[in-house]
Parts: C-alpha cells; sequence; structure tokens
C-alpha cells in the first residue's frame, strides 16, 4: 500500500511518501520568507505553496522512487490551519485523486503529528496519551482506540511554541524562537530568574503561557532599565526551565489520572532537548514510557499524514468525497475519523 500525503496546514510545504508503514520520502519546502516578519504571514504563505507544491511532489516521488501512478492513496490535511495555505494542498490532492482515480483521505493535521510517533515505534497502539505541542498548539489527547482522541487539556492562551517564539524575540534571539531559546540557555543557569508554574493546583490538565511570557517581558524591561542584572543566557535557560517543568509535570499527572502508561510527544516542541531528556527520566520512575518521533517529524511534514492515512487504508477506510472543503478551525475529538 503506497500512501502520498500532502500538508500545507502553515508554511511548510510538506510531501511525503509511505509504503505499508515505511517512509519511503519527506520532502520539506520551508519557506523562510517570513523570517523577517517574526512570523508567518498568510498571504505569502499560500502564495509559497502554490509556488513549490508540484516541485515538492516530484521530489518526493523521486525521493521514493515511485511514479505518480503507483500511488494508492492520496492524502491531505484538510485542517486545522491557515485556510489559504490548506485550500492550496488540499485542492492539489483532490485534483490528483480525481485524476488518477484514487483513494482520498482528508486528514486531521493533529492526527498526523500523533502518529508521526509511528516512525519511531511501528507497533504503537492505543492506548496511549499524546502531548502535541507547537507554534500552534498544546494539546494533551487520549487514544483509547485507533483513530479516535479525547481532548483532555490544552492551553487556556498561547501554544508553547508561540511562547518560545514570542520570548526569543523579547531577547532577540530570532524566529524560530525554540531552537534560539536551548542554544542560549546551553551556557545559563536555569534558576537565575523566578518563573512561577502556571496552573499550580488545577484539578484538570490546561496549560498557560501568556503568564510566564508576561513575567519574560517584565523582566527584559528591567533588564534594559538596568534595575533587574541578568544575562540573556540565564534568562533563556530559565525560561526554557519553567517551560519544560510545566508541560512535563501535566502531561505526567495526566497520564497518571487516565492510567496510561505510554505517551507520545509531537510537533515542534518535541524537539527541545530539555522536554525529551526530563519527561523520558522522570516518566520512567513511573513505568510509563515517552514516546518521540524521529526529529525530522517533528516539525510540519508531508509523511506524518501519510502514516496517519495509512493507518486508516489498513482499516480498509472509504475514499473521502472529493466534494469536501477544508476547515481551518477543526477540533480532534470532534472530528470524523
Ligand atoms: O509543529 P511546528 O513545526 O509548526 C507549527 O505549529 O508552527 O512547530 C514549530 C514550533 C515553533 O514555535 C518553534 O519555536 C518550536 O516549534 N520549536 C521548539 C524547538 N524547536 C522548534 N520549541 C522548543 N524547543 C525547540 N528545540
Ligand atoms: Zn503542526
Amino acid at each position: 500500500m503506497l500512501v502520498l500525503g500532502i500538508d500545507t496546514s502553515c508554511d511548510d510545504t510538506g510531501v511525503g511518501i509511505v509504503r505499508d508503514g515505511t517512509i519511503l520520502a519527506n520532502v520539506i519546502a520551508s519557506q523562510s520568507l517570513h523570517r523577517a516578519f517574526g512570523g508567518v504571514m498568510p498571504e505569502l504563505a499560500s502564495r509559497a505553496h502554490l509556488e513549490s507544491i508540484d516541485q515538492v511532489v516530484g521530489l518526493a516521488l523521486s525521493d521514493a522512487n515511485v511514479q505518480l501512478g503507483d500511488i494508492d492513496v492520496i492524502a491531505a490535511t484538510r485542517g486545522p490551519g491557515l485556510a489559504g495555505s490548506l485550500l492550496i494542498g488540499f485542492l492539489y490532492a483532490k485534483g490528483l485523486a480525481f485524476g488518477l482515480q484514487k483513494t482520498f483521505y482528508a486528514m486531521h493535521h493533529l492526527e498526523g503529528h500523533i502518529q508521526s510517533a509511528l516512525a519511531s515505534e511501528p507497533s504503537l497502539e492505543p492506548p496511549f496519551l499524546a502531548l502535541i505541542a507547537s507554534g500552534g498548539h498544546t494539546h494533551l489527547f487520549d487514544c483509547q482506540v485507533v483513530g479516535q482522541y479525547t481532548l483532555i487539556g490544552a492551553t487556556r492562551d498561547d501554544a508553547a511554541g508561540e511562547a518560545f517564539d514570542k520570548v526569543a524575540r523579547l531577547l532577540e534571539l530570532g524566529f524560530p524562537g525554540g531552537p534560539a531559546i536551548s542554544q542560549a540557555a546551553k551556557s545559563g543557569n536555569d534558576q537565575a530568574y523566578p518563573f512561577t508554574m502556571p496552573l499550580i493546583g488545577q484539578k484538570g490538565f490546561d496549560f498557560s503561557y501568556s503568564g510566564i511570557k508576561n513575567a519574560a517581558r517584565l523582566a527584559v524591561e528591567a533588564r534594559n532599565k538596568g534595575t533587574l542584572e541578568i544575562s540573556v543566557s540565564d534568562l533563556a535557560a530559565s525560561f526554557e526551565r519553567v517551560m519544560v517543568e510545566s508541560l512535563v509535570k501535566t502531561t505526567l499527572r495526566a497520564a497518571k489520572a487516565h492510567s496510561r502508561t505510554t505517551i507520545v510527544v509531537a510537533g515542534g516542541v518535541a524537539a527541545n532537548q530539555r522536554l525529551r531528556q526530563t519527561l523520558i527520566n522522570q516518566a520512567s520512575k513511573l513505568k510509563t514510557r515517552a514516546v518521540f518521533p524521529p526529529a525530522q517529524l517533528n516539525t510540519d511534514n508531508g509523511a506524518m499524514i501519510a502514516l496517519a492515512a495509512w493507518l486508516r487504508s489498513t482499516r480498509a477506510e472509504p475514499s473521502d468525497s472529493l466534494d469536501l472543503g477544508v476547515i481551518p478551525y477543526w477540533a480532534l475529538d470532534s472530528s470524523q475519523l
């Protein structure tokens, strides 16, 4: 079973090809043009997808050493994401499926992130808990059976990656912020600034990052005025510490409460080494394991969409209608997957 997956939900044009659950190709055209703006410009993103999609599909086919006609299933992200960006990949995939008379699957972007863990662990099966932390999402899902996800926690304000990006901008470290903060944090003291854990004492499993972001802003202002003496690397390290602590503590509490012993961690923030090490260590003390997708699948990509679509094909699901449209705001647990 050969599946081609397309993701154009945000600013990366991603095309992946999977044969029976094994990734043959994963080509990503990243749009560096947004760097100058410190964030993604939706109009520019959709135009750039349009300009590159054909070429990215061609590169994926040649990497996988297959022909378009060999593909059995064409899958594309239906949502959530930027409307204009989603439209490019989704319409392209529908066109291919129509022209080639192939099965078409309209996919949920977050299911793609979750199932990207199949690349690290092909035998991954529910039940498991999934933390998705990226520039646009910070969600905790409980997956009881294949293809069904229950949202058990989410950010109340900023996404974790968004907080990394915004604080990196305050510290003038560049975009994207996550890797820049990690790099600066390497030489810093993570106890130097007393950021407080958000939502201490909550019974649920939500996240909140606007308070930490605000505290970082106040610290930077005080530093600029000369009333606080602290280095950028100390601030970056302290910020990274509290971010990781919040993600890990909430996730482990949720795993315990839901009696789950497997935790999947996906999305751009899953690339954070401190998060990986802390979660793996602390989970193992609870006889729980954390599964991270391979690094190249942390950010948005087409292979994760192909993997999730392949799972659907193993259940012999019929083709989705080519009349479907994109859904820019789409909750995973209300979708009919
Ligand atoms: O999943 P992703 O590629 O797409 C979006 O949702 O946009 O995630 C990108 C996010 C950015 O906010 C970036 O700063 C963050 O993931 N990120 C990281 C790291 N690498 C990327 N955050 C923390 N630590 C990292 N090493
Ligand atoms: Zn994403």
